[in-house]
């Protein structure tokens, strides 16, 4: 935490990108936990994940060319299907015996749920197995509904400290000032949220939110909102009222150790929303580059001093739980047992 890294967590799902951003034959290559992985979508409309190295020569297969079916690499034309099984070496003569489908430039496990492409980052090369078996779902919408805003930043920090900015309760009167939403930071005002223990994480136990506010007042009566945190940066906010509900994911998935892409994502039920989907992402984006500056910023201290730094109660008591969460997570691996949530419920009280 203390520094400009962070230790990247296996056996896990990472958000990738929105399938909406890969059509069927095409494929994009992107660096995740520091490993180049080439995503495409078969003609099929499936969608797959490899290694983007080939095996022959090392060269990227994101230069060569995707038939809907076999990647074929630049150089000398070997050909591998969507599990990454060669499927051919062209300078091959028939009496030439190569077992090519010994040959492989390695996949991982990778499925689209909710309109986003989520790719597995195994320990050992293991199968997605028990409790991340497949990618978290979202509430209240289902596996084939794709968000309707959609937006990602990279941020030149470590995961620790993007997740850090996710769950920090009293930065926004200070971080967050644009026209359209200030808050005065010299009228801070007292919170007091109760958590409790949740899948890999913890969530801010279902409440309600104010009636007067206006945006709340298009969902309906009864609005209540809970937000959860899990492993590996998931952020689930879920808004309901009585007519409409609002879910929000920020999903933080590392570049490599000291970078980190965001990506913020809306599910809306109104109908209406999708004519205001450019507007709402231009906001989403005007609010995320406000904690991406801070970041830009936070890397010249760290980068200049490594200093130590705090964590204070309760405003920073989620930024503790973000790494004994973490930590379990790495012992329990390193242990070969099962993860053991190690947070209790408890209030936490602020200012913000
Ligand atoms: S380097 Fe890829 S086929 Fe030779
Ligand atoms: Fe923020």
């Amino acid at each position: 935490m203390q520094g400009l890294t962070a230790t990247l967590l296996r056996g896990l799902w990472y958000v990738a990108l929105p399938g909406a951003m890969v059509r069927p034959g095409a494929m994009v290559t992107k660096t995740l936990l520091g490993e180049p992985v080439l995503i495409g979508r078969g003609r099929d409309g499936g969608v797959f994940a490899l290694r983007d190295i080939c095996p022959h020569r090392g060269i990227p297969l994101s230069y060569g060319r995707f038939d809907g079916e076999t990647v074929a690499c630049c150089y000398h034309g070997w050909r591998f299907d969507t599990a990454g099984v060669c499927r051919e070496i062209p300078s091959l003569r028939e009496d030439q015996k190569v077992d090519v489908e010994r040959i492989r430039c390695g996949s991982y496990p990778c499925v689209e749920r909710n309109g986003l492409i989520w790719v597995y980052f195994a320990q050992a090369g293991e199968a997605p197995a028990g409790r991340e078996a497949g990618p978290p779902a979202m509430p209240v919408f289902g596996d084939g509904d794709a968000p309707g805003a959609a937006i990602m930043l990279p941020f030149p920090c470590s995961t620790d400290h993007a997740a850090f900015g996710l769950m920090d309760p009293t930065h926004a009167a200070f971080v967050h000032t644009s026209w359209w939403f200030k808050k005065d930071p010299s009228r801070l005002r007292p919170k007091e949220k109760a958590f409790e223990p949740s899948e890999l994480g913890w969530r801010m136990v279902r409440h309600p939110l104010p009636p007067q506010n206006i945006a709340y007042r298009l969902l309906g009566q009864n609005v209540t909102t809970e937000i959860s945190y899990r492993l590996p940066g998931l952020r689930v906010e879920e808004i309901r009222g009585d007519r409409h509900a609002v879910v929000g994911l920020t999903a933080i998935t590392p570049v490599d150790a000291e970078n980190t892409e965001v990506w913020q994502f809306f599910w809306i039920s109104m109908g209406w929303a999708g004519l205001m989907r450019p507007l709402i992402e231009h906001l989403m984006r005007v609010f995320l580059d406000q904690d991406r500056v801070v970041v830009v910023r936070q890397r010249e201290g760290l980068v200049k001093a490594q200093p130590r730094l705090m964590l204070i109660n309760d405003a920073d008591t989620q930024a503790r739980w973000w790494m004994r969460v973490k930590d379990e997570w790495l012992e329990a691996q390193q242990a070969g047992r099962e993860f053991a949530n190690p947070l209790k419920p408890m209030t936490l009280r602020w200012r913000s």
